[in-house]
C-alpha cells in the first residue's frame, strides 16, 4: 500500500503532537461551560482524528457520530444527504464537530445549519486538515490541525475509492494510480 504514496505531507508523530496541542487548546477554551460539548464525528473520514484527538481532552466529554454524503441516502439537505444521523437530542449543547477534511467547505456548512435546526447551542468545527484553496463556501474551522496544498490527500481516515483510510501518515496518492483507477 505504501508503494502508491507520491510523498507523505504529515507524519504520524506530527499528527499525535498536533492533536495534543489541539486537545490542549479545548479543554482550555471549554473548561468553564457548564454543559460540556458533545464530540459529533463524521463517518467515515473523522474516526481516526477523533479517537487520536479526545484522549488529549481532559474533560467529561461524550462523542457520537453522523454520516452524511453528498450522492446517496435518505434525506436530503441541501446537496448534503443523511445516511445516518445522532443517536441522541442535542438541545442546547455546545457541539464539536470534527471532520478529516474542509475542502469546499460544503459538508461542514450543511452540517452546522443541521446541528443548529435540531437545537445545539453553539456549533464548532474541529478538522485535521484545511484545504482553503478549495473553498467554495463561506465556512471556516474553529480549529486546524494542517493546512495542506490543492492535492488529493490520503490517509489517517481519508480514503481514495475507499482504501488508504488506516494509513498512519497523511499522504499524496501517486498520479499513476489514481489514474489507472479512473
Ligand atoms: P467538502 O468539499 O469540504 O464538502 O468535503 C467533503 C468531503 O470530501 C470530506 O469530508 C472528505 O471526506 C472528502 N475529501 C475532500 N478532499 C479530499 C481529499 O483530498 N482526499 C480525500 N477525501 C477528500
Amino acid at each position: 500500500m505504501k508503494n502508491a504514496i507520491k510523498k507523505i505531507l504529515v507524519t504520524e508523530e506530527e499528527i499525535k503532537q498536533r492533536c495534543q496541542e489541539m486537545g490542549r487548546q479545548i479543554t482550555e477554551d471549554y473548561k468553564n461551560y457548564e454543559v460540556k460539548p458533545l464530540l459529533v464525528g463524521l463517518l467515515k473520514g473523522s474516526v481516526p482524528f477523533l479517537a487520536e484527538l479526545m484522549k488529549y481532552i481532559e474533560l467529561d466529554v461524550k462523542y457520537d457520530f453522523m454520516c452524511v454524503s453528498s450522492y446517496e441516502g435518505t434525506e436530503s439537505v441541501n446537496d448534503v444527504k443523511i445516511i445516518m444521523d445522532l443517536n441522541s437530542s442535542i438541545k442546547d449543547m455546545p457541539i464539536l464537530l470534527i471532520e478529516d477534511i474542509v475542502d469546499t467547505g460544503q459538508t461542514v456548512k450543511t452540517v452546522k445549519e443541521l446541528l443548529y435546526n435540531k437545537g445545539a447551542s453553539e456549533v464548532k468545527v474541529v478538522s485535521l486538515l484545511d484545504k482553503p484553496e478549495r473553498r467554495v463556501v463561506d465556512v471556516e474551522a474553529n480549529y486546524i490541525g494542517f493546512t495542506v496544498p490543492n492535492e488529493f490527500v490520503i490517509g489517517f481516515g481519508l480514503d481514495y475509492n475507499q482504501s488508504f483510510r488506516n494509513l498512519p501518515f497523511v499522504g499524496v496518492l501517486k498520479e499513476e494510480f489514481y489514474e489507472e483507477n479512473n
